[in-house]
């Protein structure tokens, strides 16, 4: 009697702490966030990208060495103008495998995509990593940009409070991370309510020493973050040296080891002398304690899982339903835009880029604009259609072409921007005009906000 009440009991333990268990569990692949790879590119079967192909190689085979821990940078060729630099960067948290197969992914990735493969600079972002390559010798400095950033559509509801226990938590973990000699890395919580907790990261490359690291975080914490993510449920600044992120979700694996199971609550069984009185009250007691814990449990975990569903939406993708009445004010019909256009008349074509052409219009009201219809062969769906449109909307950047609306109807996927005559950033960025722009400038306008919009792209 007493032991199969002992066996209960244990099956009971087991169940709860397999249900905690699978609570939390992690993506295995290594998901792709952002690259700027320079236009300066190095000629075909130069040295220069024999170097870099060894550097990749390299980068990549030292990833997957047991003893390498997170971080390297290494050199490829001899010490001349044709030298490549290059380094990897794992996040703080994530076991050596991952680390292995997101550096690996990002290196082929590198030499493989149309518009880094020649670029002689580069960086590449992962949720897990990071890879950055350059002819100049950038170690042991901290890179002004580029910078990227990405924000959370969804506000929070108590932006006061949230804010300040968010700059304050931020803080925290920016000095942690500073002071941690070896990883530079630094991950901290703090309490929205008794059912929601917020969570922090903070990185640095390890090449640079505390006070840089702490300069190069507090300033994305104090001047980035507030530009694009202040009041968001999540958000997240890359740099070359050092990214911050927060979420109200865990997203990163905990670096102490969980609690032991509370295998205290089950009291030695083996207390042969005292039989039934003293034994079947323990067993009452362990049922209910177990009961209850599995009932809590069971709450908790519907309240988090509601409270993940509802904030796991950085990247937009399933959530889109829900902001589409954000979208509303921005949405036109075909009609009218075939009027703005003359019925995309040649004469009103103003350019051709990889995704389809873009034509002036003129609407209704007067205003000039410029239309990129989208080619129905182009691989953008409608999905990440919407997204290039939240994204976009969300963002305000002196430098970016205003988006006006957008029109997806009968297959047609089309972006209406502002017409500016000067041409859009991308056009200073990466057009005729390029020699006007020091490399200093670019950076500026990129730290100002990565989410570029091109109307030729
Ligand atoms: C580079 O080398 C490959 C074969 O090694 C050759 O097919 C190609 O034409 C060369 N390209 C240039 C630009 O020299
Ligand atoms: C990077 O890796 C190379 C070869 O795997 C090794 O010789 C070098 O010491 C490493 N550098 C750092 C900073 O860990
Ligand atoms: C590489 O060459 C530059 C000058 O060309 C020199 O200042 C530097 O110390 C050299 N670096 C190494 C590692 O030899
Ligand atoms: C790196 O490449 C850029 C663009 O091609 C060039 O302007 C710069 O001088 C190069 N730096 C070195 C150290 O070779
Ligand atoms: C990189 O990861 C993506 C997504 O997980 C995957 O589809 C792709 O095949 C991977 N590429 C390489 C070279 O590992
Ligand atoms: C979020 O809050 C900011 C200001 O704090 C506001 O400008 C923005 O429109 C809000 N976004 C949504 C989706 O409510
Ligand atoms: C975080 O640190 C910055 C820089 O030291 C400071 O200006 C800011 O007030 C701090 N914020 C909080 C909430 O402590």
């Amino acid at each position: 009697m007493a032991s199969n009440m002992e066996v209960l009991v244990f099956f009971l333990l087991t169940l709860l702490i397999l249900f905690l268990n699978s609570s939390t569990s992690y993506a295995q692949d290594p998901n792709f966030l952002y690259q700027v790879c320079s236009k300066s590119s190095f000629t075909l079967n130069s040295t220069y990208q024999t170097n870099l192909k060894t550097l990749l190689s390299s980068l990549s085979s030292t990833a997957t060495n047991q003893n390498t821990l997170f971080f390297n940078n290494t050199i490829a060729g001899k010490n001349n103008s044709e030298t490549v630099y290059g380094l990897f960067m794992c996040r703080g948290d994530i076991p050596s495998n991952l680390c292995a197969s997101c550096v690996g992914n990002a290196t082929q990735r590198l030499s493989t995509n149309k518009e880094c493969s020649v670029s002689v600079t580069a960086v590449m972002w992962y949720d897990e990593c990071m890879v950055r390559y350059s002819n100049n010798s950038f170690f042991s400095t901290v890179a002004e940009g580029p910078g990227y950033v990405l924000a959370s559509p969804t506000n929070m509801t108590n932006q006061e409070s949230f804010n300040r226990l968010l700059y304050d938590t931020l803080n925290k973990t920016a000095d942690e991370a500073a002071a941690n000699s070896l990883k530079k890395f630094a991950t901290k919580e703090g309490k929205i309510s008794i059912f929601q907790n917020l969570y922090c990261l903070a990185q640095c490359t390890p090449d640079i020493d505390e006070r840089e690291c702490r300069s190069c975080l507090y300033s994305l914490i104090n001047s980035d973050l507030p530009r694009c993510c202040a009041g968001t449920q999540g958000g997240r600044v890359l740099y070359p040296n050092c990214v911050i992120r927060f979420e109200i979700y865990p997203f990163y694996r905990s670096l102490t080891a969980p609690t032991p199971a509370p295998a205290g609550v089950v009291p030695s069984p083996n207390s042969a002398g005292s039989k039934n009185g003293r034994s079947r009250t323990a067993i009452v007691v362990v049922i209910s304690t177990v009961v209850s814990i599995i009932v809590f449990a069971i709450c908790f975990h519907y309240m988090r899982r509601k409270a993940r569903k509802s904030n796991s939406n950085i990247l937009l993708q399933e959530n889109f339903g829900r902001e589409i009445t954000t979208l509303e004010g921005l949405q036109f019909d075909l009609a009218t835009i075939a009027t703005a256009t003359n019925n995309f008349s040649p004469e009103n074509k103003i350019g051709k880029g990889g995704f389809g052409e873009v034509y002036k219009g003129t609407l209704g009201d007067g205003r000039d604009i410029a239309v990129k219809r989208l080619s129905t062969s182009s691989t953008q769906g409608s999905i990440e259609f919407k997204n290039e449109i939240l994204l976009i909307a969300k963002l305000q950047h002196r430098n970016l072409v205003a988006l006006i609306g957008f029109c997806l109807e009968e297959q047609e996927k089309i972006l209406i921007y502002e017409y500016v005559p000067n041409g859009s950033l991308d056009y200073f960025l990466f057009g005729g005009q390029q020699q006007k722009l020091s490399w200093s400038e670019r950076y500026k306008i990129i730290e100002g906000t990565a989410f570029r919009s091109s109307i030729f792209t």
